[in-house]
């Protein structure tokens, strides 16, 4: 009897079935009714008492070899079984959507100025984040006293008031002027940093788009057609724009552009504060100085230049009014930009 258990127990081990149904068979055959581990019960009955004992653990552990044997061999064929049907997939079914990311729409509005510009001529450039005094503020015409190297609009990089965040992208400017001989046309989008508290109108980080054109003979003309011709491809063509003077350090003389409300068509109404207009950008005539700083001759060449922040483009033509929406990146405030891809 005891070679009998031991040759049903290798048995048990060996078994390795094809299918469900073979193991089915061997669950029967072994621990079925008129199995065979029953049929060794019943004799179990009949041994002598002194070999009770030895032969009773010997079944048991028959009964559980052969169990568990059977449990981890179902659970293998349910496994297999459940990844070849996965792998066809139940066909009646309904399709999953899959979800897919949109564009940010900074990144939208952004890439659609490059593109209206593009189609003026105008090529993208880009510059460092990291910047030195220079390319923000000295080579720009600023005075050495002017409030914006002021510890509270610039963040500086370290302990070296050399090393700072840049507070605008005019620093490409003076970059692409190191680098490019006139004629000179360029964009330049880039991320911006200003020490500012954060409301629904500031932000310490935003971005902004610059403009850059020196050729000979470029007149403030030349720059209000093109601010027009951007004005109108971006907020509609029924768009018009207004320049009111105004001054930066690196432009003489410098104007601020308005462009007509597009909600009230021009009317006024709460979002351009009953005026109709709706301020976008600072541009003018590249200040001689400046030219002169990164070696343009200024009685030979001039230019004009502007710059505008994304966010507040963004804000106008779809209608957003906080813009710390743009920053937390709610994945509902970003989809509803899926449209405009
Ligand atoms: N750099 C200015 C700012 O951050 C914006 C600006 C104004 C850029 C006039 C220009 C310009 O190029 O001509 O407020």
């Amino acid at each position: 009897m005891i070679e009998k258990i031991e040759k049903l127990l290798q048995q048990v081990e060996a078994f390795t079935p094809q299918s469900a149904a073979e193991l089915e068979n061997f669950r029967i055959k072994i621990l079925g009714k008129k199995g065979e581990l029953n049929a060794l019960m019943a004799e179990f009955k009949t041994v002598p008492a002194e070999q009770k004992r030895e032969l009773g653990q010997l079944i048991n552990r028959l009964k559980t070899a052969a169990t568990e044997r059977i449990n981890t061999l179902r659970e293998q064929l349910q496994d297999a079984a459940d990844e070849s049907a996965s792998a066809i997939g139940d066909m009646t079914r309904p399709g999953s959507s899959e979800h897919i990311g949109s564009r940010h729409p900074i990144s939208l509005v952004k890439n659609e100025i490059v593109e209206v510009f593009s189609r003026l001529g105008y090529t993208v450039a880009e510059g460092p984040e990291i910047e030195d005094d220079w390319h923000v503020f000295s080579a720009l015409n600023f005075p050495p006293e002017h409030p914006a190297r002021d510890m509270q609009d610039t963040f500086f990089v370290e302990k070296n008031p050399d090393i700072l965040l840049r507070t605008h992208t005019s620093s490409i400017q003076v970059r692409t002027m190191e680098h490019q001989k006139p004629p000179i046309r360029v964009v330049c989008p880039g991320r911006v940093f200003r020490n500012e508290a954060i409301s629904y109108r500031a932000h310490c980080i935003f971005h902004q788009l610059e403009g850059l054109y020196i050729d000979e003979g470029v007149s403030f003309a030349d720059m209000k057609q093109s601010l027009q011709y951007f004005a109108k491809e971006i907020f509609g063509e029924n768009t018009a724009i207004r320049m009111r003077p105004s001054y930066f350090p690196f432009t003489e003389p410098s104007a601020e552009v308005d462009v007509s409300c597009n909600l009230c068509g021009g009317k006024g109404c709460p979002v351009c504060k009953g005026t109709g207009w709706l301020e976008i950008m600072g541009c003018g005539m590249v200040d001689p100085n400046v030219l002169e700083s990164n070696g343009i001759d200024s009685k030979k060449y001039s230019g004009f230049a502007f710059g505008m922040g994304i966010e507040r483009i963004a804000m106008l033509k779809y209608g957003v009014k906080d813009l710390r929406l743009y920053f937390e990146n709610d994945v509902r405030f970003l989809e509803q930009f899926n449209k405009a891809l």
